[in-house]
């Protein structure tokens, strides 16, 4: 018989994951204790954007294989069980809060049935999975616990979950890892690498793996800073850094950084469990690469009040982008808004445009700006801040947006645009770590 799936909170992570091992044919049930949120899901309509995942979620809900409930017991039916829920940076620190982890866990805990296998797939400090274990096969002994963390991108969700360029799976003996082949067959029989490993290893691949990357774009944003200093231009710096493949030509995109609900929480709750393991040291480095990060955001402050002067009240900045990163809606941690918040602040008027988030921007900024077209943004404005890579901004004729401006300044936040194309329409064009 074929195994019936459950997951633990519908949030971005467990949305797709449900409609994802739906699509593989398996009966999923989706858990969530946001009603609003499960009766969006059940009717196939996606709470948050995800290219492909909307077309995905309203088949497979068609099919009648994938349900979504706010009722816990819902997942007795189930033979594993997935659990999605969010780690977000606690209130009082840098450290993960495991919160919704443990409820999560202590909410399914009384429906397992025997034989049944719990699979953590939240990003969580290493130890977690080692006490959820234990905690489970005291309170359920007929279940075990397994991790296998996650490591899907926005805007490419769907392809890394039914694509992945690897499965790890962090269990505690054969049986476990026997399951988890059983649902990923699909997935194993591409070609894909599949990794075993201890709980603890499972639970610090993927840490690793996001400190990496942050560490890769805060390297980048670091050599643009030296660009500016020096009189050099980090994008060609990148190029020819990036043909060594040792190296690697990808995340290097000098700008204003990294943003986001997984890297800059990642690495501060990192940090936190490296000190209280006691290897505080090996990961100092990380507090940089998080200083040179919120360094850039300064940094492009900097050249608007060097283009325009030091007061900014009598200015109005037109911002492109809100979300933190192209193809997403999600405004979490986002450099693009921090920035249109802090001009705002500063005292200039700003007016922020995005393709999908501005309603979320809306709901977390809710006195900036904000304009539904880039022309109505750019209009009357003193200078446009290019901030989140839609590919709609690169695609902008600035001949065409010429004639709405106060005054043809551009800064490019992304290294995305076409300096040559808008210096031909005579604009000024910036561009962190570019001096010329
Ligand atoms: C990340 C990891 O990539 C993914 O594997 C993990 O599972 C979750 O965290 P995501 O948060 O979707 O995914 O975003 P990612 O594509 O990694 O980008 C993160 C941030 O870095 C964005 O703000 C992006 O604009 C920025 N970035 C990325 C750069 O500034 N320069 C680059 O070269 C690349």
């Amino acid at each position: 018989m074929a195994l019936k799936l459950s997951v633990v909170g519908c949030g971005y992570l467990g949305a797709t994951h449900a409609a994802c091992m739906s699509s593989l044919g398996f009966d999923v049930v989706g858990v969530d204790t946001d009603p609003e949120k499960i009766a969006l899901l059940s009717k196939g309509e996606l709470p948050f954007y995800e290219p492909g995942l909307d077309t995905l979620l309203a088949t497979e809900i068609k099919t009648g294989r994938l349900k979504f409930t706010t009722d816990f017991s819902a997942v007795a039916e189930a033979d594993v069980h997935f659990i999605c829920v969010g780690t977000p940076q606690s209130k009082d620190g840098l450290a993960a809060d495991l919160s919704y982890v443990k409820s999560a866990v202590t909410a399914i805990a009384p429906h397992l049935k025997s034989g049944s296998l719990v699979v953590g797939k939240s990003t969580v400090p290493v130890g977690t999975a080692q006490g959820l274990r234990e905690q489970l096969t005291q309170s359920a002994p007929q279940a075990d616990l397994a991790w296998n963390p996650e490591f899907l991108r926005e805007g490419f969700a769907v392809e890394d979950t039914l694509t992945p360029n690897r499965l790890v799976v962090g269990v505690a003996n054969d049986r476990a890892e026997e399951i988890l082949k059983e649902v990923y067959k699909p997935i194993i029989d591409l070609g894909t690498p599949w990794i075993r490993a201890d709980l603890p290893t499972s639970e610090l691949v993927k840490v690793a793996a996001n400190s990496f990357l942050a560490t890769k774009i805060s390297f980048i944003n670091a050599m643009a800073e030296v660009c500016e200093a020096a009189g050099g231009d980090v994008t060609v710096l990148a190029k020819a850094i990036g043909y060594d493949p040792r190296i690697g030509n990808r995340f290097l995109q000098a700008g204003i950084g990294f943003g986001g609900g997984c890297l800059p929480k990642d690495i501060r709750a990192f940090m936190a469990r490296a000190e209280e393991l006691g290897a505080k040291q090996a990961l100092e480095f990380l507090r940089e690469i998080d200083a040179i990060n919120l360094r850039a955001r300064q940094r492009v402050i900097d050249v608007v009040r060097a283009e325009l002067t030091e007061d900014l009240t009598s200015y109005t900045i037109a911002v492109l982008g809100a979300a933190f990163k192209p193809d997403s809606d999600d405004v979490r941690d986002s450099p693009a808004l921090d920035i249109a918040a802090q001009l705002q602040a500063a005292g200039a008027a700003v007016v922020v445009h995005d393709p999908k988030a501005i309603e979320n921007a809306r709901k977390r900024f809710p006195n900036l700006g904000f304009a539904a077209s880039v022309e109505e943004c750019v209009k009357d404005s003193d200078l446009i801040l290019h901030l989140t890579e839609w590919r709609e901004y690169r695609d902008l004729d600035p001949k065409a947006l010429a004639s709405l401006v106060k005054k043809k300044i551009v800064i490019d936040g992304r290294n995305a645009l076409d300096r040559d194309k808008w210096r031909a329409a005579e604009w000024q064009f910036h561009a962190l770590g570019r001096t010329d």
